[in-house]
């Protein structure tokens, strides 16, 4: 199967994207952070995989998926797009990276959780093919509730 065509390039992140990783975190995202050292082991895991959307002039965006063994749902921990680059697919075309590698894993579904308050987040879901299959009541660190999504992924080719 072809890997998803995109303008935007998508390639899975390494060591020297460390630092780029944390300040997307702490500017995306309030609580719930990832660490360095979680990163690390997540670049090195392998039932992890980290894709950066990058340019010429650094990070535009990050996602995490998590695999388990022995199951045929992949889960996506996290997304988050740079602020300056936001609105132009960046989030869009590091979904269809994460789809793929989940179909060459095997994986049948795709699934998340959101904050209930996140609309720009539930927008990009419910318009990539998501649905709403549940909640978390208090999830986050912070005590907010999550909606839980999932996704059915195409059999791979
Ligand atoms: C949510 C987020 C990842 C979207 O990234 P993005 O690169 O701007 O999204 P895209 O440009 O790929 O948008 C794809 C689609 O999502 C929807 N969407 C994205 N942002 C939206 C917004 N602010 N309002 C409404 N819809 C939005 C639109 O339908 C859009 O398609 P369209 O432009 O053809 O209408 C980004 O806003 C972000 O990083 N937010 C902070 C971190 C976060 O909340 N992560 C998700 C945690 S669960």
């Amino acid at each position: 199967m072809p890997a998803p065509h995109t303008d935007i390039p998508i390639r899975p992140a390494v060591d020297a994207d460390l630092d780029g990783l944390l300040a997307l975190e702490r500017a995306a995202f309030t609580s719930d952070h990832l660490s360095r050292r979680q990163y690390r082991q997540h670049l090195r895991s392998a039932t992890a995989d980290v894709f950066a959307a990058a340019d010429a002039g650094g990070l535009l965006g990050k996602a995490v998926v998590f695999y388990r063994a022995g199951s045929d749902i992949a889960r996506l921990y996290s997304i988050a797009v740079a602020e300056h680059a936001r609105g132009r697919g960046v989030a869009k075309a590091l979904l269809a990276a994460v789809e793929h590698a989940a179909r060459r894993r095997n994986c049948a579904r795709l699934r998340l959780e959101v904050r209930t308050d996140n609309h720009a987040a539930i927008a990009l879901y419910e318009r990539l093919g998501f649905h709403r299959f549940g909640g978390k009541r208090r999830f986050y660190e912070d005590g907010a509730d999550a909606w839980r999504y999932e996704k059915h992924l195409p059999a791979a080719a």
